[in-house]
């Protein structure tokens, strides 16, 4: 398949699908348990309507927006992934370059592949960190330190890690720390040269914010015992208050679900908070995040900007979120198909897509101004109340 046959989403998804080794496409395309939250993501977006008016003059049309005070091209920022640099060799500095040119903010995982010096290294703007909350609350407050050097522009704090949902695919690929590939995933490897090649190209094969910089983490078999007890179950909100105080800028609390919590973050003092059920990979059996969020931005009004994640796959879907209250959203899945298919390339042109789709169907709702959308341009907006 050529480039110029790339037309949406799913293209890329399919030329990611034969272009990266099983074991990693398998990771990225997947949900946990039955991955009914997972589908529920994309297919709830689909019951939401549109309201199409003529004749208005939509000649000049803005999607040029803010979140949390910083100007963005279109209100949609990369969602943080880990192992993104084994979708595609040093996928993080590409995917936080593609998003730089475009003009939207990029946000690097706790569990990358390139680490926040790489990035901060690769681009000229200020890009995004998320964190996890690990038991190692020294290791914390160095990543924190980390990302203040580098001067990123907002810390994204994960809440809904505190036990792992469980992703079978992974199980059976041997997706672990250490890898344990099954000699199935050995030979699918070798079907993949220009993978491989880049692969080799690059010395940034691990996880670059942990490995030499977490006590007793050398290698690959010692970052195994870390991960496996690292994520912290009691988690709680005192703990964000500190971390809160030692980041001392904008902050972003994602993997919100419930209206309660909700008012729990604004409490909080958070900045944003990003309706998220992490892609459908955590609870399985959890609502879409489309359905979720008129919820929620009803219970949080004005008071701090909601923003939303999960089953976004066309610049239809964030119009779509925006109409119900967003003002802005995150892309994961997205990002990592056309990174995988097509490398920095493959983002990039990702990105206008979705701005395309956006615009056009903006226009076909007759409105011009991104600002301008709200619950008058659906149908049927009351379809989750
Ligand atoms: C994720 N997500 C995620 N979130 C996070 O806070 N830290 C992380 O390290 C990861 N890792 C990760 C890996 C992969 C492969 C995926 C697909 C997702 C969740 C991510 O930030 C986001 O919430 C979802 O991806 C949004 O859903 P879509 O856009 O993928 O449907």
């Amino acid at each position: 398949s050529t480039p110029a046959k790339i037309t949406c989403v799913e293209d890329f998804r399919q030329l990611a699908e034969r272009r990266v080794p099983r074991m990693f496409y398998d990771y990225a395309d997947s949900g946990s348990w039955t991955e009914s939250t997972y589908r529920a993501n994309e297919a709830d977006f689909h019951k939401i309507k549109f309201r199409q008016r003529v004749a208005v003059d939509i000649s000049k049309r803005s999607l040029r927006s803010s979140m949390i005070g910083i100007d963005v091209a279109m209100p949609v920022a990369i969602a943080p992934t880990g192992l993104t640099g084994m979708q595609h060799a040093d996928g993080e500095i590409l995917g936080a370059k593609a998003a730089e040119r475009f003009g939207i903010p990029f946000t690097l995982s706790t569990m990358s592949i390139c680490s926040i010096e790489d990035i901060a290294k690769h681009t000229s703007q200020p890009f995004w960190f998320q964190l996890y909350v690990m038991r190692d609350r020294d290791f914390m407050e160095r990543l924190i330190d980390r990302a203040k050097a580098a001067n990123c522009s907002a810390l994204v704090l994960t809440l809904d890690l505190q036990v792992l949902g469980q992703r079978h695919k992974d199980i059976k690929n041997g997706l672990s720390t250490p890898p344990k590939p099954t000699l199935a995933n050995l030979i699918n490897l070798a079907t993949k040269p220009r993978w491989c090649m880049n692969m080799l190209g690059t010395k940034r094969r691990s996880f670059g914010n942990i490995v030499g910089h977490a006590k007793g983490v050398s290698d690959l078999s010692s970052l195994s015992s870390w991960t496996a007890e690292q994520f912290d179950p009691a988690l709680c909100w005192a703990d964000i208050e500190w971390i809160k105080k030692r980041w001392g800028g904008k902050l972003v609390l994602k993997g919100i679900m419930d209206a309660q919590d909700a008012r729990l973050a604004v409490e909080s003092g958070a900045d944003a908070l990003i309706v998220s059920n992490h892609g459908g990979r955590q609870l399985d059996g959890a609502p879409s995040s489309i359905s979720a969020l008129p919820g929620i931005a009803q219970a949080v009004g004005k008071e701090i900007e909601v923003w939303m994640d999960g089953g976004i796959r066309s610049g239809q879907d964030v119009i779509r979120a925006v109409a119900l209250g967003a003002k802005g959203t995150m892309v994961g899945r997205a990002f990592l198909y056309s990174l995988g298919a097509m490398g920095e390339a493959g983002v990039y042109r990702c990105l206008q897509m979705l701005a395309n789709e956006m615009d056009v169907t903006m226009g076909f709702c007759g409105r011009t101004d991104i600002h301008d959308l709200d619950r008058s341009i659906l149908l049927n907006p009351d379809v989750f109340d």
